[in-house]
């Protein structure tokens, strides 16, 4: 067998393929149940949320549409530098549209807080957020997300979309980086 030199940078696994489908599974669920009688409209943070959003779109048996925005808010390192850019912003209007904003993770949650704001002036029926996972702990800004895939600890996770300097989006679990990865 080949050497896997993504997989050899890990220094744990913390959520399994299988534990991650059943997280949302179960918040595909929730979201199906709160919005079958609304004009549901995913949209999905780039490029983050890419894996969580295909997975959770399948797991949601109502109507529902999707549209795609994307932001930078970090450079290579780990930290949020406070600065959202919009790269790419929607295709839909969203006047009418019950929003569900799809997020691979809730940090500082200055991303989110402005994005959050920056839709609502847009004039949709309604928005919410949906993460995956959620640091409680690092929160700077006043952000709710009803539906969340888990809490986790303050620590720095990547895979199933989470990059650490773009790489490793493409790794079907998440893990945590050995310390060396980091170059400190
Ligand atoms: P916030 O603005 O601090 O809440 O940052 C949200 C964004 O930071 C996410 O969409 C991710 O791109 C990135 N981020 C925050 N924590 C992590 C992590 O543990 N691993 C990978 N990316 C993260
Ligand atoms: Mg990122």
């Amino acid at each position: 067998m080949e050497n896997n030199n993504m997989m050899q940078d890990i220094q744990e696994v913390l959520y399994s393929e299988e534990t991650i489908a059943g997280m949302v599974k179960r918040v595909g669920a929730e979201i199906a149940r709160d919005y079958a009688d609304k004009n549901l409209l995913l949209v999905s943070v780039l490029k983050g949320s890419v894996a969580f959003m295909a997975d959770l779109m399948r797991a949601i048996d109502i109507p529902a549409r999707i549209d795609f925005m994307s932001v930078s808010s970090y450079g290579s390192g780990t930290k949020t530098s406070g600065v959202v850019k919009i790269v790419k912003d929607l295709d839909i209007n969203l006047e009418g549209y019950d929003i569900v904003i799809v997020e691979d993770i809730l940090d500082s949650g200055k991303t989110l807080n402005y994005l959050m704001n920056m839709l609502r002036e847009r004039g949709p029926a309604s928005i919410e957020i949906c993460t995956l996972f959620d640091k409680p702990e690092r929160r700077e800004v006043d952000v709710y997300a009803k539906y969340r895939g888990c809490e986790i600890p303050d620590a720095f996770i990547v895979g199933y979309g989470l990059d650490y300097d773009e790489k490793y989006r493409n790794l079907p679990y998440v893990g945590i980086l050995k310390p060396e990865v980091y170059g400190g």
